[in-house]
């Protein structure tokens, strides 16, 4: 396979066929999960988090145990040297003496690209900052990919903290390369996306439109992305305080929705979703989590070359 000993930095490190490709993998371990049980065998995954995490460091260890390799790693910076002030470079030329592939969720930007750029072994970006988190991209458009067939012609909307939303960042990059995509982006003035993102999507020709009003919008989407306002990227706690509410969905605002509509969001959820939406057919976002479990092995199977079925 064409991505064996490769990386995954950003969310266009890899073409739209080989995405294709690791979507075929997904599908396939979805259906024969059994086929794949020693696909990694004798093989470690190190798992090195310096922020918290639940669904993307259990998903990637249950990911490899599932493929029956091995994983060795940290959840809390405070219990590695990283605490004495090891630097990024040390500490994965270190790993690479041990285990075959990383991945490495950091609070800064491009400290991934550090990451890889010193060890020969792939490393995989678990979140850097407010920048990218390309294997929730995966998960996600694995999701819309399973229940839409496709992602051309597609209406997405992105509701909530665009502004530091790591995972909105990513996916919008990632479906820029798809045909007919329009983006709405929904947030207060203080929460909208970057302006490198802004950029991307000028660029691109996309189309899309930014507005404060989910509701004006709400009839025309396929999907929509919902998340979290990030508390831990807020340079005051009072701008959290003012903004973290701006938009509650409940079963009244989806009212107006597609009964198609897919309610996406990377999870952890705060007070972004009403609990009485989780059990309307419109709520994808346990599955997603899922998801993101077999997107996972199909990324580690694919990057160690093994195991193809
Ligand atoms: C996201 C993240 O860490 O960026 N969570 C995740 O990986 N599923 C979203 C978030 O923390 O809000």
């Amino acid at each position: 396979m064409a991505m064996k000993g490769r990386s995954l930095v950003e969310p266009l490190d890899f073409s739209t066929d080989e995405m294709s490709e690791l979507f075929d993998t997904a599908q396939r371990i979805i259906q024969s999960p059994q086929n794949y049980a020693e696909a990694c065998k004798g093989k470690i995954l190190a798992t090195l988090f310096y922020e918290p995490s639940t669904r993307t460091r259990f998903s990637f260890e249950a990911a490899m145990l599932r493929l029956g390799g091995h994983v060795i790693g940290f959840s809390e910076p405070g219990s590695s040297s990283v605490s004495k002030g090891e630097s990024i470079a040390d500490t994965i030329r270190t790993v690479e003496c041990y285990a075959d592939i990383a991945v490495m969720r950091h609070p800064k930007e491009g400290s991934a690209i550090v990451a890889a750029g010193n060890t020969q072994m792939p490393v995989i970006n678990a979140g850097d900052g407010g920048h990218h988190h390309p294997t929730q991209t995966l998960t996600d458009l694995l999701t819309i990919r399973l229940e839409k067939g496709g992602f051309d012609n597609l209406t997405v909307g992105f509701c909530g903290d665009l502004k530091f939303g790591r995972t909105v960042h990513s996916l919008i990059r990632a479906l820029l390369r798809y045909k007919g995509v329009r983006i709405i982006l929904v947030s207060p003035k203080e929460l909208c996306v970057p302006d490198y993102v802004r950029e991307d999507l000028i660029n691109s020709g996309m189309e899309f439109c930014e507005t404060r009003d989910l509701s004006e919008v709400m009839p025309e989407l396929d999907v929509l992305y919902v998340t979290r306002v990030q508390r831990e990227r807020f340079f005051n706690e009072e701008d959290y305080i003012r903004l973290k509410d701006s938009y509650i969905i409940d079963m009244a605002k989806i009212k107006s929705a597609k009964q198609e509509l897919m309610i996406l969001h990377p999870l952890p959820r705060v007070n972004e979703i009403a609990a009485e939406v989780d059990a309307d057919p419109r709520a994808f976002y346990f599955k997603q989590a899922k998801n993101g479990m077999y997107v996972r092995m199909a990324l580690i199977m694919a990057l160690l070359g093994d195991g193809e079925v």
